[in-house]
């Protein structure tokens, strides 16, 4: 085609595609009867030579009940296992993943590699599922419950770079996620409390029943790792119900920005000053979304934007599920201005900061100030 002004040639390609995944609850996904884990998205088994990549504790903990698995069910299955930890969530560990998936074989679409694991193996894993002969679809099966309720329904994939959190990566997501409960009764129980920050911003920022579940079960919750053993808890299934909570809550709000072209995101609650501290303070995701959590309902109080009787509810459910409300580097102003201003570069220059204006509800505000980032500082030193 021509511009007809400078008669130079111009080709424009424009194109879309739906894009499409599940995310399927299953239980005894290991039994060997039970055929959710041998199958290919899509329907049908795979014909050829497939990876498993295991996180190292699980290795560990269901290593010889995946491999007794595959035996049974399918002879063409290699393992590799990573080790745990984010210091581990390298451009390294994605090419040796790379590798192994060249090493055996995997084809461009019959053969997906299975991810079981954390966080970091799903997002090491979906990476290099992402970059092999250009994209390759792969099955997650998240084994924490950050990895559950979270990474679960995202999209996205990265490593840590230079430094800094998830600096590459790129939007990926697997056709197939299995989420078998099971899975996290192994888990320890910091994880457990850490994952539980983030269902506490789901509940926070748009369902007040599961707010309200958490008020009556969280502690129970934790100490039973969502696993509805109790005599308390085993009827009506509180565990499930949360999980499924947050499950819907996550996967309604990425639908709506899956790309993440508005960077006026909720779920982005709590994390505007978690991610300096979570990097500083060398503490656990979930651990820091929490405090960033507590600190910006303290924002929002001061604001008079959040009833004090909310406040109140928010800090007694936090602390019932055993969860540490703040650290002492919330006491240091020029560090939560920085991890402000870092977090409003990443928002396209925009503060984009969603706060609380009552359990359930949220409002975004642009204008927050340093006096306001030191009365809220003060704020959560009283806790
Ligand atoms: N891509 C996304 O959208 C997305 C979403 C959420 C989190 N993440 C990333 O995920 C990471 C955090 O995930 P995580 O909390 O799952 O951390 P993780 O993967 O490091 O796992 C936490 C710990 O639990 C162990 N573990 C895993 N499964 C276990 C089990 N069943 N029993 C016992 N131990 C087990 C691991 O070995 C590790 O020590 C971060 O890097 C974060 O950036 C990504
Ligand atoms: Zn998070």
């Amino acid at each position: 085609m021509k511009d007809t002004t400078t008669g130079l040639g111009r080709w424009v390609l424009r194109t879309s595609q739906e894009v499409q995944f599940e995310v399927l609850e299953t239980v005894d996904l290991l039994d060997p009867e039970n055929p959710q884990l041998r199958q290919v998205p899509g329907g049908g088994e795979a014909h050829g030579p497939r990876l498993t990549v295991l996180d190292e504790a699980v290795d560990e903990f269901f290593g010889s009940r995946v491999r007794k698995y595959f035996s049974v069910n399918d002879s063409s299955m290699s393992y590799m296992t990573i080790p745990a930890g984010d210091e581990h969530k390298t451009i390294e560990n994605v090419l040796r993943v790379a590798s192994r998936l060249n090493e055996i074989g995997t084809e461009r679409s019959g053969t997906p590699p299975i991810a079981m694991g954390g966080g970091v193996v799903q997002d090491v894993v979906g990476m290099a599922a992402s970059l092999y002969r250009r994209g390759i679809p792969y099955v997650r099966v998240p084994t924490t419950l950050l990895g559950q309720i979270d990474g679960s329904v995202s999209a996205k994939n990265g490593v840590n770079f230079e430094g800094f959190r998830n600096r590459l990566g790129t939007f990926h997501p697997p056709p197939l996620t299995l989420i078998d409960r099971s899975f996290i009764a192994t888990l320890p129980i910091r994880q457990i409390r850490s994952g539980m920050g983030e269902v506490l911003k789901m509940a926070l920022i748009k369902d007040p029943e599961l707010f309200r579940l958490l008020e009556q079960f969280g502690p129970m919750l934790v100490e039973e790792r969502l696993q509805d053993t109790g005599t308390q808890t085993s009827k009506s299934e509180p565990g499930r119900q949360v999980m499924h909570r947050a499950i819907n809550g996550m996967s309604s709000e990425l639908q709506k920005n899956l790309w993440e072209k508005d960077l006026l995101r909720i779920v982005d609650y709590g994390h505007t000053f978690s991610p300096t501290v979570e990097m500083k303070a060398r503490i656990l995701h979930g651990e820091a979304v929490t405090m960033g959590i507590v600190y910006c309902a303290a924002l929002a109080l001061n604001r008079g934007l959040l009833p004090q009787e909310d406040y109140s509810r928010i800090i007694a459910c936090a602390g019932g599920m055993g969860l540490q409300l703040t650290h002492e580097m919330f006491k240091d102003v020029d560090l939560l201005k920085r991890a402000l201003a870092d977090t409003v570069r990443h928002r396209g220059g925009s503060q984009h900061l969603a706060l609380l204006t009552g359990i359930g509800q949220t409002t975004f505000v642009e204008d927050i100030t340093a006096r306001e980032v030191e009365q809220a500082s003060q704020i959560v030193q009283r806790i």
